[in-house]
């Protein structure tokens, strides 16, 4: 990594405290001597007496300048001058760190987005180099805070391509889909309603659930037979269930495609017991099909379906842009949207509009499909060679995940131990209900370009998953 121009300066400053040329309370030189001495900017010397502070080894004193702080013996600053210790939830934190820690880059299978390697960085950068040339300084401002009008009516307008009409004043622009799925859900909830999620679920949707206060029942979904629409029907039956929060399209962990007559049936039963659905669209760009699967919102006649989706999945996660279609809930959700933030990043607004006006992203999406189709197809056949008899994986249609089971007897406690070890990591099948079902399952997750070194690293797990078995 390149050095910070202030290591310059820093450095020299650390060794005369290390060696105690300087001692606490002694004066140390001002930015503009500093300046003067190593030829730096301000702002690089000011950013050098940043880091000094946040390490604590110095203290700045308003309009006198900087001291150096107390030392311990050996050197380093007193632990009694540090804040106290920050009290975080270990649940959460368990499985942030499941869901993003990255050990290896070839062994990285836990996260869901696209990894560096197949984000299109340099269509990203030149289109917003393009927005800021452009735009100036009026991307400083607040934007309206249900989004650019032009931008609405873009994604409007792609969504009736695929049969799918929404009416572009009924879309807000968001700051990522979990944003959307919140504001959905507040539109129509109150804490301690009951709402229903697909399960598995990924663990972002069930921390939105559980800071809503909402209380939840798990509708299965398996590879095998989809999503369970008479346990649906049951659940609606015994409990007064608000909504549903669904992914009919490639399905986060499992990849399952609902068909579109169980997406009728489902419909069906919610008209029935007047239960909003709440559609996440984020993977149905990603089909390896001939084309994009049909919505449920396409066959909602009586405006019972809101639908979210982000460009996290299709292009990077850092791009903070979701969109949420209210519908009749439009006027409360618009609220809830304002109370969250009052604009959504101007520049990722104009960013996602320039693409979306021109074929950048659409020629985007064939590539992407494309090798992911591929990659999907190279790990299924690894997962079946390699893994025990009895285990089972379901290849994808789209999306970027694969739904794994090993045999019962599997130790799997010393299978995770193995990978982690080995700097593989998969995300463990308990971080996707409340419940703590799925314990021999796990997600794979193929966002990331897969190399010869990852292909080793599968075809490792899958040996020592056959060795737990003997
Ligand atoms: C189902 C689902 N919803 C929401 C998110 C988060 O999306 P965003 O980054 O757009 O907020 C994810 C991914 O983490 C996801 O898989």
């Amino acid at each position: 990594m390149k050095p910070y121009k202030y290591e310059i300066f820093t450095s020299v400053i650390e060794e005369q405290i290390r060696n105690g040329a300087v001692k606490e309370n002694d004066r140390l030189p001002s930015v503009r001597e500093i300046r003067k001495t190593y030829r730096l900017s301000t702002s690089s010397v000011q950013s050098g007496f940043e880091y000094l502070l946040i390490r604590g080894l110095i203290k700045s004193s308003p309009r006198s300048g900087y001291f150096v702080a107390a030392q311990t013996q050996n050197g380093e600053h007193r632990k009694t001058d540090r804040l106290p210790p920050v009290v975080r939830n270990e649940a959460f934190m368990k499985n942030m760190m499941l869901t993003s820690k990255r050990i290896s880059e070839a062994g990285f299978f836990n996260a869901a987005a696209p990894g560096d390697l197949l984000i299109p960085q340099k269509l990203i950068l030149r289109t917003m180099q393009e927005v800021i040339r452009e735009k100036g300084a009026s991307l400083l401002r607040y934007y309206p805070s249900s989004g650019l009008e032009p931008l609405r009516y873009q994604i409007a307008k792609q969504m009736n391509r695929y049969g799918c009409l929404l009416n572009p004043d009924e879309l807000i622009i968001t700051d990522g889909a979990l944003q959307a799925l919140t504001i959905a859900l507040k539109s129509v909830t109150k804490p301690g309603d009951i709402v229903a999620v697909d399960s598995p679920c990924v663990f972002s949707v069930l921390e939105v659930i559980t800071n809503l206060e909402l209380k939840v029942v798990e509708i299965p979904v398996s590879c095998d037979s989809g999503f369970d629409l008479e346990s649906f029907r049951t659940a609606c039956e015994e409990n007064n269930i608000r909504a549903l929060v669904v992914t009919p399209n490639f399905h986060n962990p499992t990849g399952t495609l609902m068909s579109d007559s169980t997406k009728k049936d489902l419909l069906g039963i919610a008209e029935n017991y007047r239960v909003s659905i709440i559609e996440n669209d984020m993977y149905s760009d990603l089909y390896f099909g001939e084309k994009r699967p049909c919505s449920i919102k396409s066959f909602d006649t009586k405006g019972l379906v809101m639908m979210y989706s982000s460009f996290s999945k299709t292009l990077a996660p850092g791009i903070r842009l979701g969109w949420l279609y209210a519908g009749d809930l439009y006027s409360k959700a618009e609220r809830v949207k304002f109370s969250l933030g009052r604009s959504v990043s101007p520049v990722y607004q104009e960013l996602i509009l320039k693409l979306l006006q021109g074929s950048s992203y659409e020629r985007h999406l064939r590539t992407f499909r494309r090798k992911l189709n591929d990659q999907a197809v190279q790990l299924s056949g690894v997962l079946e060679k390699y893994f025990p008899y009895g285990s089972c994986f379901y290849k994808p249609e789209g999306g970027y995940s694969i739904w794994a089971q090993l045999p019962e007897k599997t130790d799997m406690e010393l299978f995770y131990q193995y990978c982690e070890k080995h700097g593989i990591m998969f995300t463990p099948g308990e971080t996707f209900s409340f419940s703590g079902s799925y314990s021999h399952y796990f997600r794979i997750v193929f966002s990331e370009r897969i190399t010869a070194e990852s292909i080793l690293l599968l075809e490792s797990a899958g040996r020592k998953a056959k060795e737990l078995l003997l």
